[in-house]
């Protein structure tokens, strides 16, 4: 049995003003335990304030970038010990936006998987096809080469990480994946898993579809066996679009 998750991705969104108000009616909403996982990834410069606000409750938190060195002459980069300190338990990477404005390639990513692992924090590795790709035929391909780093981690880092489908072509365009289409990406990201580690580690992997998650559609995607979750952009700079997503969440779980 895997606890869904649901994550909020602010990307470079929201200020001291928002990040307060933002987190002050997510603590009011979600004080007590739920039966799906919850995390925000605010901005570098917010993480501390908001693991102050967050102290003790539900809400769970993490950065949307690492660097892979733990210290030294890398102006303008934060490490995974930086994020440990400000209190983070989770760090995006390969998010489609850095791998594409930012042209971070496969071998980097495996980098700061290792370093974000070793750290103790959870990195959420994002996968997904562009839609040129999609139209080719290809993205099963495409995927597959993202995921193949992950052969050189170890079985126990494999149960830290979670994994993100996310095709790019429904990544803040409001077109999103239809539930069957993301639940083939899943079925075969799953498959891939239970390859390379057997089904222990398959069935517990949390993978997250993302890519235009709003309120309407939470419910129809997590019906969907490989689903567990999601990453959310857009939607989650709204505290009402934001709860209402969680809340479709966990109607979909069963006892
Ligand atoms: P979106 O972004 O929900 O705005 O499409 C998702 C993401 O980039 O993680």
């Amino acid at each position: 049995m895997r606890t869904p998750m649901i994550a909020g991705n602010w990307k470079m969104n929201n200020g001291f003003a928002e990040t307060r108000e933002l987190i002050g009616e997510l603590n009011r909403k979600f004080s007590c335990k739920i039966k799906v996982s919850i995390a925000i990834f605010p901005s570098f410069p917010y993480l501390y304030e908001s693991s102050r606000l967050l102290d003790g409750k539900a809400i769970r938190l993490g950065a949307q970038n690492l660097h892979w060195e733990t210290k030294g002459a890398f102006t303008g980069e934060v490490s995974s010990m930086m994020l440990r300190d400000v209190g983070c338990e989770y760090v995006i990477v390969g998010h489609s936006e850095r791998r594409h404005i930012f042209k971070e390639s496969d071998e980097q990513i495996l980098l700061k998987l290792k370093a974000a692992l070793q750290a103790g924090l959870h990195p959420i590795l994002c996968v997904g096809e562009t839609l040129a790709e999609r139209e080719k035929g290809s993205m099963e391909q495409v995927v597959r080469a993202q995921l193949k780093g992950l052969s050189e981690l170890t079985p126990e880092e494999i149960t830290n990480l979670v994994l993100a489908y996310e095709p790019v072509w429904a990544i803040g365009t409001g077109k999103t994946a239809s539930p069957e289409a993301a639940q083939n990406m899943h079925a075969f990201i799953r498959r891939w898993i239970r390859k390379q580690f057997g089904n222990y580690l398959s069935d517990k992997m949390i993978i997250l579809y993302g890519g235009s998650v709003k309120p309407e559609n939470i419910r129809e995607l997590m019906d969907r066996p490989d689903i567990d979750g999601a990453l959310v952009g857009g939607a989650s700079l709204n505290a009402d679009s934001f709860s209402a997503i969680i809340q479709g969440a966990c109607e979909t779980v069963k006892e």
